[in-house]
């Protein structure tokens, strides 16, 4: 048997919107873009959203919004995807590396606490693997200290915490819909927030530093400009980029977005089910403690091995594709010089596995991994 580690979950909701996009023939940003942002803040529950081309987009422009001064600090976890700390540095601030708690490995909030000093302006919590970080602790400690919040929330779109969606709890929180994530559009990201005014200057900032969209322009002259002769112009009064979602990948999201609830809860009972069949192994326990009662979104099921790379190998070999989550950042040759410690995250990620776990996964599939990992488990 070969099993894929990640696919997306795609059919024919998402074919007949893309044929819609196909016979307006406007692809870019449009109006697809902006009814997916309507349709997502009503969704998570925020007062606005902003479409972007990818989280990494959302991540650099989230920390824009709040015009840091150069050289500044933000607090980011040791253990996440190198977009949190290249967002940083986008920005020519200063990432500083927080360990992460043994048993969740998300954010420590003791090593944030040690970390933090008074250049210190904002903290990116990841939710890691869709395992929430520890937000009312975060929170409460980034109010003592007037840090801005900004969620990451790239493996956890549709995940409630405590009641509450997740990419809420901060001030600005950032999703990923790339391929492989709980839902997708190809590529694709978005900016939410309660702020209306923090975050409204973005949508200049993801389309070139442009203060109209090309949509709406070309709307008002259809409709009632044709004495304008300036209907074409549009005004630059800040460095942008081409960061914007098109309309093509709303409509994938759109489709979506309608199965992201059923997609999530999939994604529970199948960690359901692999919890069940590795819970008498000796050498091998769930990667976080899944709590899997309320609206949680997880990427992904992983597992801890002390053994790792020899299982590595040995799932290879029975065509289970696998992979780890996260090489710690700060152990990347270009993070060397902001390495400052993180030893727990420096000692857990070696014992990390991503397992499948996808939304299309069959039982037959899951069955052929646990026994797998307990044939393993035996030889042991
Ligand atoms: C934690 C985290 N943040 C940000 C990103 C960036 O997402 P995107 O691929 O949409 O730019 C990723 C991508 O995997 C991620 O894992």
């Amino acid at each position: 048997m070969k099993i894929r580690l990640f696919k997306p979950s795609v059919g024919q909701e998402e074919l007949d919107n893309i044929k819609a996009v196909l016979d307006r023939a406007w692809l870019g940003l449009g109006p697809n873009v902006t009814k997916f942002e309507d349709e997502w803040t009503k969704y998570i529950g925020c007062k606005s959203s902003i479409g972007v081309n990818s989280a990494t987009a959302a991540l650099h422009l989230a920390l824009t919004a709040f015009n840091f001064p150069k050289g500044k600090k933000v607090l980011v976890p040791a253990i996440t995807f190198v977009a949190t700390a290249t967002a940083v540095l986008y920005n020519n601030l200063e990432p500083v590396f927080v360990d992460v708690n043994e048993d969740t490995a998300s954010m420590d909030i003791h090593d944030l606490e040690k970390k933090y000093d008074k250049d210190c302006v904002a903290v990116i919590p990841v939710h890691n693997g869709g395992y929430p970080a520890d937000m009312e602790r975060i929170l409460e400690f980034a109010r003592m200290k007037n840090l801005k919040v900004i969620e990451d929330c790239a493996h956890c779109a549709g995940g409630d915490y405590h009641g509450k969606k997740l990419g809420t709890w901060g001030d600005i929180g950032c999703f990923s819909f790339e391929e492989k994530k709980c839902m997708t559009t190809g590529d694709g990201g978005m900016i939410c927030s309660d702020d209306i005014e923090l975050i409204e200057p973005l949508k200049a900032y993801r389309w070139v530093g442009i203060d109209k969209d090309t949509w709406r322009r070309a709307k008002k002259t259809n409709e009632n400009a044709l004495d304008d002769p300036m209907h074409w112009h549009y005004e630059i009064s800040v460095l942008g980029y081409k960061y914007n979602m098109n309309d093509l990948a709303a409509a994938i999201g759109l489709a979506q977005l309608k199965k992201l609830d059923a997609m999530n809860a999939k994604r529970r009972a199948i960690i359901r089910k692999y919890l069940l069949g590795i819970k008498d192994l000796k050498s091998i326990t769930p990667i976080f403690p899944y709590q899997l009662d309320n609206n949680e979104a997880y990427w992904y099921f992983g597992i801890r091995c002390d053994k790792r790379d020899e299982l590595i190998v040995y799932l290879n070999n029975k065509g289970i594709s696998n992979g780890v989550h996260f090489y710690p950042i700060p152990m990347h040759p270009y993070f060397h010089k902001y390495d400052n410690g993180c030893e727990v995250s420096k000692k857990i990620w070696k014992t990390f596995i991503t397992l499948p776990s996808h939304v299309d996964l069959t039982n037959e599939e899951i069955d052929y991994v646990i026994s797998a990992l307990t044939e393993w488990d035996r030889l042991q």
